[in-house]
């Protein structure tokens, strides 16, 4: 007979028995679930509510079940539904009677809420070391990488020369507001929804306090039918996430085409490269392309819990149960997505002198050179229009802007010096970004100085 099923006359279709079910992918829940029923009978047995005997013997018999399940020992069943309903299950055939108190001053709908926080702040937390372990090869990398010039694009044509390094110190900023937001998200995640009952709280003298800290949470869900009704906590995960595969997806783009043989910046280990079945020569950036795509899988993610939590009535509803594989795909794509990134960069080397060449192309110093006629004393508007003018000189006589005589160059304006010959020249059109946050490698060196701050407080 079901858990639940004195108030039945007939046994549910097994067809219904199995699309009820979510034991299939809610086991991954068997261990919060089971430190949950350990904290739960704890406070029973404190409060009185149970025996000390009884709370002994539940507890005792839900560790024999989390060693069983670990060892592999243990079957799940479909009839009995879910995670919660298969433990309980399980110690009542092996301890008798008390194992039926274990479900007293509790309901499904807050024994699931607490299984899932608990499951996703341990993820949030792993994900954040991740992330930190992300960070800490971004400054490596960035710090071998000062000098290493390279084109910065704007509609992916060439505008300004800056540094490898300081491309790299721009996603740490990124990555370091996820690992914030991750962080942010898991305040309002930790909070403890276990004692909460169905919806209207319980009847008994519980004490949520002490499950509050027997379950390392930071506070009590203060109202018992939001504790049950909303996953708005899973939605900012999986939103945080997305804004992670977002950044990896970027980067991972641009790695794929500094990869190819038209930039030729980059390239990729051969541990982290695939090969083609057909064209022999062929090595392809595939986990950076994986990354790329599985980007596409956590949004779907995102708009599926949206989707299903949309307009649902208070408080729990069987919808919420879908709640679980977007979120674990999520939490898995991420945790994947986020190991495979950090060994593929840090394997993959850099090539400088394509990237320099590249920088050779594409008047990348124009605006330095209008810069200079500024602070020569032009405005701005008739410096760019100089310049122009001496863009298209050397774009048809197949000149790069630092290959100009002074001559050439007094033909758009008499103001050019001998000192704008020196000016031009790719690195100091990065060396003399002064501003704060350029690309200039003393700022940049500024930086990782800071970023390695923050990291070692971490
Ligand atoms: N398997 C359910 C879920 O994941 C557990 C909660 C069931 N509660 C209920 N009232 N039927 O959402």
């Amino acid at each position: 007979m079901k858990l639940w099923g004195g108030r039945f006359e007939k046994t549910t279709a097994s067809l219904m028995d199995a699309f009820n079910a979510s034991i299939e992918f809610d086991q991954k829940l068997y261990k919060q679930d089971i430190l949950g029923s350990i904290a739960h009978a704890k406070m029973l047995a404190k409060t009185g509510i149970i025996t000390e005997e009884e709370g002994k013997a539940i507890i005792e018999g839900l560790q024999g079940i989390l060693k069983d399940i670990e060892e592999g020992k243990v079957e799940f069943h479909v009839e009995l539904e879910d995670i919660h309903m298969n433990i309980e299950k399980m110690l009542t055939d092996r301890i008798g009677d008390a194992g039926k108190k274990l479900h007293t001053a509790r309901s499904r709908n807050d024994q699931v809420a607490v299984d899932i926080r608990m499951y996703l702040r341990d993820a949030i937390d792993e994900i954040s070391e991740r992330l930190k372990a992300l960070l800490y090869v971004l400054v490596q990398t960035a710090e071998e990488h000062i000098d290493t010039v390279m084109p910065g694009y704007t509609h992916l044509q060439r505008a300004q020369p800056i540094t490898l390094g300081y491309h790299l110190m721009a996603y740490f900023q990124m990555f370091k507001r996820d690992r914030e937001r991750l962080q942010d998200c898991r305040k309002r995640v930790n909070i403890l929804p276990l004692g909460a009952g169905a919806l209207a709280g319980t009847t008994y003298n519980t004490d949520r306090e002490f499950l509050k800290e027997e379950l390392g949470f930071d506070g009590i869900c203060e109202n018992s039918l939001d504790a049950v009704s909303d996953r708005d906590f899973v939605i900012e995960f999986i939103s945080d996430a997305s804004l992670i595969m977002m950044h990896l997806s970027r980067f991972c783009e641009e790695i794929i085409f500094w990869n190819s043989a038209e930039f030729g910046f980059i390239e990729m280990d051969d541990a982290y490269s695939t090969g083609s079945s057909i064209m022999p020569q062929k090595k392809n950036p595939d986990a950076a392309e994986l990354i790329r795509g599985k980007t596409g899988r956590v949004y779907g993610n995102l708009i599926q819990i949206l989707t299903i939590m949309k307009a649902l009535p208070l408080a729990y509803n069987k919808d919420m149960q879908e709640d679980k594989p977007p979120l674990f795909d999520t939490v898995e794509t991420i945790r994947d997505c986020l190991e495979i990134f950090c060994e593929m960069l840090k394997t993959a080397s850099f090539n400088k002198k394509n990237m320099k060449k590249a920088t050779k192309e594409g008047f990348m110093n124009a605006t330095d050179v209008a810069d200079y006629l500024v602070k020569k004393g032009l405005p701005f508007r008739s410096a760019h229009e100089a310049v122009g003018k001496m863009v298209l000189y050397c774009v048809e006589n197949q000149k790069a802007v630092e290959d100009l005589t002074l001559e050439e160059l007094r033909q758009f304006s008499d103001v050019f010096e001998e000192d704008i010959l020196e000016k031009v020249q790719i690195e100091n059109c990065i060396a003399s970004k002064v501003s704060y946050g350029s690309t200039a490698p003393q700022n940049v060196r500024t930086m990782i100085k800071n970023a390695k701050e923050y990291l070692s407080e971490l």
